[in-house]
């Protein structure tokens, strides 16, 4: 695995690896888990060489969030990708990133608004900017995303649409299903941060979220189910609710009840000062 921090030596790393077929890319912020890997394996069974991105990206965190205490992980993290068979580890340097006098920014509207849009706003321009200046940095084939951040990857997949990259930069946007614990909570960077007793109460994200959906699908009232959810939660030991919402699964627009649109629905609750979020279709 080829490990390079400077864009002269990233594009001729990825000319190279081009001549042997097509080219996969899974951008991530490091401290890889599991979810992480689960994108890699993918990557490899749909391309003839993956490249990771390493790259704790500065614009997508707020005022109000701790950039610094976001783990940095590199020797661990290369371990990792290097045994999964990645062919190139992409780590970039800020200054590499965002050199002086740097810009532009990118905001996608309508997909960004709402849910983790409004709560941390801000965060999808910095994602849309970072991403778009992936792509065109690695010029991958396909790019692979979780759908545990469902709304990232409809912003991602709205941003390529619009700024013509899906075809001669990136040909395909790859989401790629959540992978869960046994007790069904999503994995997450952020899960390190629970307690053992957060961790255990954690469970009742996804399990009040499911019990929500299968009361939908029996014909509660959308605003009754997302009730119970939120009682729910905060009787699981979440000390707030962030937003438990149905919206459209491309659009991200409000559902109050079934429509034309496949709906999604949204979590967001904190236990302790853990945020966690997670989604699943209705
Ligand atoms: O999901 C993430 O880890 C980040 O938001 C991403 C897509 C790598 C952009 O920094």
């Amino acid at each position: 695995m080829q490990t390079v921090s400077q864009l002269v030596p990233l594009r001729s790393a990825v000319d190279t690896l081009r001549q042997d077929g097509p080219l996969a890319l899974v951008p991530t912020m490091g401290a890889l888990h599991e979810g992480h890997l689960t994108l890699v394996r993918e990557a490899r069974r749909q391309a003839a060489h993956v490249a990771v991105s390493i790259f704790v990206n500065p614009r997508q965190f707020g005022a109000n969030e701790d950039l610094d205490a976001y783990p940095r992980q590199l020797a661990r993290d290369s371990a990792l990708l290097e045994a999964e068979g990645v062919s190139l580890l992409w780590a970039p340097t800020v200054e590499a990133m965002y050199p002086a006098g740097y810009a532009t920014n990118i905001a996608v509207e309508g997909v960004s608004a709402g849910l983790c849009g409004a709560a941390r706003p801000g965060h999808f321009d910095g994602v849309a900017t970072v991403v778009c200046k992936l792509f065109n940095q690695v010029r991958p084939d396909l790019a692979l995303f979780g759908e545990k951040d469902w709304q990232q990857l409809a912003v991602i997949r709205r941003m390529a649409r619009d700024l013509d990259l899906t075809r001669p930069v990136v040909d395909r946007i790859v989401g790629v299903p959540t992978v869960r614990e046994a007790d069904g909570l999503a994995m997450s960077s952020r899960n390190a941060y629970l307690t053992a007793d957060q961790r255990a109460q954690a469970a009742c994200l996804p399990r009040a979220t499911r019990a929500a959906i299968t009361a939908m699908q029996g014909g509660a009232t959308y605003a009754a189910a997302l009730a119970a959810l939120k009682a729910d939660l905060l009787a699981g030991g979440f000390a707030s609710i962030d937003y438990a919402e149905v919206r459209g699964a491309d659009s991200i627009a409000l559902q109050q009840g079934p429509g034309d649109e496949p709906g999604r629905l949204f979590v967001a609750a904190r236990i302790g000062s853990t945020r966690l979020i997670d989604n699943l279709p209705v």
